[in-house]
């Protein structure tokens, strides 16, 4: 892991405008730098850079962070490999990350990398003198430029051709990385024989896997390689190396099932396909995508099973989903999967069907729509109960508006109601009849169904003020941030970090968020930061605007107390000395209240 402390030095050193400067030519206006957006498409620059803050943000799509969020974004870099460059921009040496007793992914051993990489070789090389495997691969249309890019290989009909391949057979990385099976006699002989085998990468291009086909119809039709500790199969994704370039070229990530699938439509110049490797799609397939793209577009058979598959996808991305994110659901013909379609129906016609995919609010909607009918009141109320344990996974604000608007306009509540709903349903049953023998709706429509959308907290504004000021983070009354809303923590975690000297008081916006990537409060914090971007506090009223809401936060502090004893009064009446307590909180409840008379 590397240090937080080298990293704040990193952040202090570069300058964000020097580093975003390489790679968009920028204007500067005011204060501030502008470009055209990398991340979405526009012609007028909607993407700012604030020197001052060391924070970029886009208008536009939303995207923002530091100069290392920068490089993530831009260059699709893991966290590590972002500060490593940015680090050799201003040559600075990362300190070593190997260090004990960290809870980072210990480092891929280099031996199984290296017996991947010898195994990859060979079977590459078996492949030539195996005609009958080069003439599956002709049947299947590929030609040798497609094979080799995807470094597809052949391993031979035999018990132990690996033997020629390694100069010890009985090496335990043969063992570890999976491919050398033992049998109880302490034998060994090779996992994959007699197959097509398609190596699978990690992003960098290192061999982490095999995934075997059979040349005939025997079973299993493919054989993977196990979990290794290079293999993890609900992170990786086939073919992310060869798609990393045309996803950033085409503008999105198709997302396939198959191997074949994959390597035939990049042989149709369709080169932005990954294939989740015989797994459901997990959050991690969505982030690592979300680092290229911005759009996914999830491609399944259109049958039952293709929808099924499809409705779990959609149910891992619901907590990665951003607003500046889209996801869709591509349905193929049910006779067809990818591979099939693009050859009866060519590249044009693939690409027009995703570019016309189904997007996620609208799939979320017609599958709860299936499920419940919306002829009856019944069914109604059910597809909001439905919907709830979806909807409330969804943190992007503008696509959980649009969910609870749809929810809305299909249950034929009102936006406010199914607001209500979602927000006072307990989430286990609070009563404890028996369970109705006829179905019932299990929602109960609000009575006060005039709730209104909640003003923001006196926590969530201070975060904004200390964002824009980290500096006012000392002048927070600690002891009075509610600990029980994340704006409240994220707030305490900053004036703790000051106060340790681990965050420098001048620190820039970008660096703040940064100290905190990888915490409980990043998320908090970076999408604060990215509200206030949109919408700074004017200076003139800054200072006035902090100055009442650390009020406000005193008088909810005093309130909640005066209710407290005020409750316990009435059920067990109080000591002298709290009597005496509640008193003084009413003087103090009073002065505050002429306070903001008289400003
Ligand atoms: P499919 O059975 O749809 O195969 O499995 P496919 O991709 O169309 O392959 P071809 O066209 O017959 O060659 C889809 C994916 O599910 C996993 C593989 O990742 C495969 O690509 N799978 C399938 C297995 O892991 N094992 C199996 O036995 C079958
Ligand atoms: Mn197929």
């Amino acid at each position: 892991m590397i240090p937080q402390s080298f990293i704040q030095d990193l952040l202090a050193r570069v300058d964000i405008v020097d580093v975003i400067e390489r790679y968009l030519p920028l204007k500067k206006g005011g204060a501030n730098y502008f470009a055209c957006c990398p991340f979405h498409g526009e012609k007028t620059p909607s993407f700012s850079i604030s020197p001052s803050k060391q924070f970029y943000h886009c208008f536009g799509c939303g995207a923002h962070g530091s100069a290392i969020g920068f490089l993530m974004e831009y260059s699709g870099l893991p966290f590590v490999e972002a500060v490593k460059e940015l680090a050799g921009q201003v040559g600075m040496q990362v300190p070593d990350e190997r260090q004990p007793g960290t809870t980072n992914r210990p480092p891929p051993d280099a031996g199984l990398v290296d017996a991947m990489a010898t195994a990859a070789r060979f079977y590459r090389e078996q492949l030539k003198q195996a005609p009958a495997a080069v003439e599956y691969l002709k049947r299947r249309g590929l030609t040798g430029e497609i094979a080799a890019r995807f470094g597809i290989g052949y391993a031979p009909d035999d018990w132990q051709a690996l033997k020629h391949a390694f100069p010890t057979y009985e090496a335990k990385e043969l063992l570890e990385a999976g491919l050398v099976i033992e049998n109880e006699k302490g034998r060994r002989y090779d996992r994959f024989r007699h197959r097509i085998m398609f190596p699978i990468q990690d992003r960098r291009g290192r061999v982490i896997a095999f995934g075997g086909r059979v040349l005939d119809g025997g079973e299993p039709k493919y054989l993977n390689s196990p979990e290794t500790p290079l293999f993890e199969k609900g992170r990786e994704l086939y073919g992310l190396p060869q798609a990393q370039k045309p996803i950033r070229d085409e503008g999105f990530a198709l997302v396939v099932e198959g191997y074949m699938d994959v390597v035939a439509l990049a042989q149709f110049e369709v080169g932005n396909a990954v294939a989740t490797l015989g797994t459901a799609t997990t959050p991690h397939h969505i982030n690592t995508l979300l680092r290229h793209t911005r759009r996914i577009v999830f491609c399944f058979d259109g049958d039952a099973a293709g929808r099924k598959a499809a409705w779990r996808a959609l149910e891992s991305a619901l907590e990665a989903l951003r607003d500046d994110v889209t996801l869709a659901f591509l349905f193929l013909p049910e006779e067809h999967d990818p591979d099939s379609f693009v050859r009866a129906e060519g590249a044009a016609a693939l690409r027009q069907a995703a570019a016309a995919a189904t997007p996620l609010a609208s799939f979320l909607l017609q599958e709860l729509r299936a499920r419940c009918p919306t002829d009856t009141a019944e069914g109604r109320a059910r597809l909001v109960h439905e919907a709830r344990p979806l909807v409330t996974r969804v943190a992007a604000p503008l696509l959980r508006l649009q969910l609870l608007k749809a929810v809305a306009e299909a249950s034929g509540f009102t936006q406010a109601e199914v607001e209500s709903a979602f927000a006072l349903q307990p989430e286990a049953p609070a009563r404890t009849e028996p369970a109705p023998a006829s179905p019932r709706p299990a929602f109960r429509p609000p009575t006060a169904a005039r709730s209104r959308r909640k003003p923001p907290s006196s926590t969530a504004t201070l975060l904004r003020l200390v964002l824009q000021h980290p500096a006012w983070a000392a002048r927070l009354p600690v002891d009075l941030l509610p600990l029980e809303n994340t704006e409240g923590t994220a707030l305490a975690a900053i004036v703790d970090a000051m106060s340790t000297g681990d965050l420098a008081a001048n620190v820039g916006l970008g660096a703040l968020v940064e100290r905190f990537r990888d915490t409980p409060h990043g998320e908090t914090l970076a999408r604060a930061a990215g509200e206030l971007a949109d919408a700074e506090f004017d200076e003139e009223v800054v200072e006035a605007l902090f100055e009442d809401t650390l009020r406000k936060l005193q008088a909810d502090a005093i309130g909640r107390e005066i209710a407290a004893l005020t409750a316990q009064e009435r059920e067990s009446g109080l000591s002298a000395l709290d009597r005496h307590r509640l008193a003084e909180l009413l003087r103090e409840k009073r002065n505050l209240a002429n306070f903001g008379k008289v400003h």
